[in-house]
């Protein structure tokens, strides 16, 4: 039976994953606490306080397990364990402990579309079912890296081929065997036993593949997104359900459609969320971003929910691909959209790529500029590390760190701060609706709840917007405005964002 209290309740059990921002940490590029020149785990568990004072709800740790690193760990080969260079098993338990005990909670990224060639089920005779190997390559699938290539190779072992959808020292899982499902989700207990409070998936649309392998067709791919995926999402999402309500899946999606990646997320059954990069791709102006926006939101509805993601450790950054004013009106944008704003690490400093000279590359895809070292102070390694580190620190880094903007109210890092102290001081921004408003050319203008109204001008020019009758009042802007502002001739300077309060007599 409806009782008020039931509606009360509901109000007040926004989960945890939907209140605030997650931030990612890539942990070798992260805080390095051995002075080997890598980031670790203890390195990020030194660093909570950063994550504090920033705002966020919760750190997304990128693989730390045991790995040859021929992708710098997503090529796992062992589920359940912690790699040297990052720390130990125990290292992992102290950082949970203490992010819980800070109120933050933690994401781990799950890999189970592929292992490591070195993942030794790969060479055990018993469990070469739980890959998909054939006398020969039964297809002409390709890698999905940019220098791809077939996505067969010969096992000099056995002598057959076997699939890999990235490098041939990652093989793909066959997850149309029940024992491979059963094996995985055994991995997934492992972290949550251990305290976890969710899940990044690795290419999660790869997880369901034609079982006839049959060729890629024009409209049609057989190599992924294959409808096998959902009852595998629900299997998953039961796991999880297993360790009560609040564990989160959020996965990764690249799809050639927005309705594609809906039905990861929409019914409510299989991811909480997905990362679309759809916004991430989309051209800087407000039409592109508008119809981005407004496309997801409808076709999530009630029972979805957004994840927001400008920014990670596959793409140049946000500030090198929109340059530094821009950077701040998306920073703006990400945490105002209705939904869960996800953070790159490093975009809260508004860094940019590092150039990469030839003889320093190591990532097989080009992904080196945005995976350099979060500069935390001036001088020598940054605050990164007392050692060399395994990727150039930012020429920039004496200028552009973490200490220096911690006391910059004009900085990148304020003005994250600002915005996330608002979203957390403001239920509209969190659960509130949001609603369009036609403000004008070049002006991205919405509200959320009835106070609340967001304008970004996406030109670098000055423009004039229209965001209805009456008075509003910063209460945060890219650059240093405050105090009120009218509402029907509002003047933006160039790239100027702003997340305005109407005033109570008019609204
Ligand atoms: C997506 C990850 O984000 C990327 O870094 C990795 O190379 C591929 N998946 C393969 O695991």
């Amino acid at each position: 039976m409806y009782r008020l209290a039931d509606a009360r309740a509901v109000a007040v059990t926004q989960p945890w994953w939907q209140r605030g921002a997650i931030y990612q940490i890539y942990p070798r590029s992260f805080a390095d606490s051995g002075g080997d020149g890598v980031g670790d785990l203890p390195g990020v568990l030194g660093k909570l306080d950063h994550l504090v004072d920033l705002g966020v709800q919760a750190l997304w740790l990128s693989p730390f397990y045991p790995s040859p690193m021929k992708d710098f760990g997503y090529d796992v080969a062992d589920y359940c364990g912690v790699d040297g260079l990052f720390g130990t098993l125990d290292d992992f338990d102290a950082l949970i402990a203490a992010a819980h005990a800070r109120g933050l909670k933690l994401v781990v990224d799950w890999v189970p579309n592929h292992t490591s060639d070195q993942h030794p089920w790969f060479s055990d005779p018993g469990r070469a079912h739980f890959y998909v190997r054939r006398e020969e390559p039964p297809n002409h699938w390709r890698t999905q890296f940019t220098h791809d290539g077939p996505a067969w190779s010969r096992d000099p072992g056995r002598g057959d081929v076997y699939l890999h959808s990235f490098l041939p020292a990652q093989p793909d899982l066959n997850w149309d065997e029940p024992e491979v499902r059963e094996a995985m989700h055994a991995t997934l207990r492992f972290w949550l036993d251990r305290g976890v409070d969710g899940f990044r998936i690795d290419v999660v649309y790869r997880l369901g593949k034609d079982p006839a392998l049959g060729e890629n067709e024009p409209g049609r791919r057989h190599d992924q997104d294959w409808p096998s995926i959902h009852p595998r999402l629900r299997a998953i999402r039961a796991v999880l359900e297993e360790f009560g309500e609040e564990k989160m899946a959020v996965g990764e999606i690249y799809l050639s459609t927005q309705s594609d990646i809906a039905r990861y997320v929409a019914g409510g059954q299989e991811l909480h969320m997905a990362h679309n990069f759809f916004l991430l791709e989309a051209q800087w102006s407000a039409a592109a971003y508008r119809e981005v926006i407004a496309e997801w939101l409808e076709l999530l509805g009630e029972r979805g929910w957004a994840a927001w993601c400008l920014g990670n450790h596959d793409h140049s950054r946000l500030a090198t691909r929109l340059g530094p004013a821009r950077a701040r009106a998306a920073a703006v944008l990400l945490v105002t959209l209705r939904g869960t704003p996800f953070i790159f690490q490093g975009d809260e400093l508004g860094l940019q790529d590092v150039p990469i000279p030839p003889d320093r590359v190591v990532d097989v895809d080009g992904r080196d500029p945005e995976r350099a070292p979060i500069p935390w102070t001036a001088g020598l390694g940054a605050g990164f590390t007392t050692g060399e580190p395994w990727l150039p620190i930012d020429p920039e880094a004496d200028r552009v760190n973490a200490a220096v903007q911690a006391d910059d109210p004009g900085s990148m890092l304020s003005l994250y701060r600002r915005l996330l102290g608002l979203r957390a001081a403001e239920p509209a921004l969190r659960e509130g609706p949001q609603g369009w408003l036609q403000a004008g050319e070049d002006v991205l203008a919405f509200s959320r709840g009835p106070e609340l109204l967001v304008a970004v001008n996406f030109a670098s020019e000055p423009r004039t917007a229209r965001l209805g009758n009456g008075h509003a009042e910063v209460l945060v802007a890219t650059g240093d405005r405050t105090g009120g502002v009218d509402l029907d001739a509002l003047s933006l300077a160039p790239d100027e964002a702003l997340v305005l309060r109407r005033d109570e007599r008019e609204r």
